[in-house]
């Protein structure tokens, strides 16, 4: 089977995790803050900007804590939002407002966000879909002018720039994810960051029971001489990354640029060998200044024939799927909007086999399949529609 994922992990994280049993600490330890600092420095920030935590999906449900969404208040997300952002805000009692995106681009564009956004409004999530960075800058400039904190959701985005500014870093609070689909994977794993050090101490007291103090071996703790002693400042749960997710973390941090190398190279070669291919549309070209992850590579088809392209192309063992299914529609979120640029996308769209591991015979073999069958499944649907006409 050709993935449409797939980490790519081998001898070197394995050594780091024998390292780390090897110390007898396998909690969050050394290793933890090590991958902090990494983190921190590929972002371009200071190690007290971020820190870590067991999934984006907890840095989600932080982040809306640090924004203050709670009843009565609203936050405003893309439809085409990952499930886990809906729920961090629907679990604080907040409602949330999904907006539009563009079709072909699948992010919202200023005026999007602008629309659904309200006096009550206490933040925005964006995602940049697909590891593109899209109108996120000028989204910013937006929530700052009208006083509402920006979550960029980075999961697709661990190497995404404008102008030379990590996505994540752009709005107020970034969260990745390192689950064992993405680019830098750890099993499981997270990150949260945010412009002002305050939330981080924050965030970093949410993830992990509320303790006012996060070691027993705080200076301050020994100093007391019992530092066992707890204070909590508020309830909270335990939502931490222990060495061993770190261990890999690093190993996959330093082998990064090697990833975004071969997974840029797929990219191109898709959008050179499909460029011709009628009834195919291929991803926006990148804005100047724009650097993508390439986390999904999406084509869009007539929706007639977008499940049946699919389900070929998974016959001849290539899986694709569609990320991410319209929140607006999901019945839990009570939504009644009607967002017809992202409907449209859900009905059209297909995400191809990415991943630095593809060989250059699986990805020839998925353009080959693709070709075929969008012309095939094209041209029978003319054939049908002719059909139908005539009668
Ligand atoms: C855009 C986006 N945000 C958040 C998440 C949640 O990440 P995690 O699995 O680390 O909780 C995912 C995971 O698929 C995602 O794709």
């Amino acid at each position: 089977m050709i993935n449409v994922f797939q980490p790519t992990l081998g001898a070197d994280e394995l050594a780091a995790i024998a390292e780390v049993f090897d110390s007898a600490w396998v909690g969050k330890g050394p290793r933890t803050a090590d991958f902090e600092a990494a983190f921190a420095a590929h972002l371009g920030l200071t190690a007290d900007r971020v820190t870590s935590v067991n999934c984006c999906t907890s840095a989600l449900f932080i982040s809306m804590e640090l924004a203050d969404a709670g009843p009565g208040s609203e936050v405003v997300l893309p439809t085409i939002s990952f499930v886990g952002a809906g729920n961090a805000v629907a679990d604080r009692g907040a409602r949330p407002v999904f907006c539009d995106v563009d079709p072909r681009t699948l992010t919202p564009d200023v005026a999007d966000v602008a629309a659904a956004i309200s006096p009550r409004t206490k933040a925005v999530i964006l995602v940049h879909y697909g590891g593109y960075p899209g109108d996120v800058v000028e989204i910013a400039e937006l929530c700052r002018e009208r006083g509402i904190l920006l979550v960029e959701d980075a999961a697709c985005s661990v190497a995404s720039r404008v102008d030379g500014r990590a996505c994540g870093t752009i709005g107020d609070i970034g969260v990745w994810s390192f689950d064992s689909q993405k680019i830098v994977v750890t099993g499981d794993g997270g990150m949260l960051s945010a412009r002002d050090p305050e939330l981080v101490a924050r965030a970093k007291k949410l993830a992990y029971f509320g303790l006012e103090q996060f070691s027993g071996f705080s200076q301050a703790k020994v100093a007391d001489t019992r530092w066992w002693d707890i204070a909590v400042s508020s309830y909270s749960r335990r939502s931490i990354m222990n060495d061993m997710q770190a261990a890999i973390g690093l190993v996959q941090l330093g082998r990064l640029a090697s990833f975004l190398d071969r997974r840029g190279a797929i990219a191109e070669y898709y959008d050179r060998e499909l460029a011709d291919l009628s009834g195919l549309l291929l991803p926006p070209r990148l804005p100047a200044g724009h650097v993508s992850s390439y986390y999904l590579y999406w084509v869009q088809m007539d929706e007639e024939i977008r499940d049946q392209v699919a389900r070929d192309l998974y016959a001849q063992g290539i899986y694709t799927t569609f990320r991410y299914p319209a929140l607006h529609k999901v019945a839990a979120y009570r939504s009644d909007a009607r967002l017809p640029k992202a409907e449209s996308a859900v009905a059209r769209t297909l995400c191809l086999p990415l991943h630095q591991a593809l060989s250059d015979a699986d990805v020839e073999a998925t353009v080959e399949a693709l070709r075929a069958a969008v012309t095939r499944r094209s041209a029978e649907t003319k054939t049908l529609n002719a059909a139908g006409s005539l009668r």
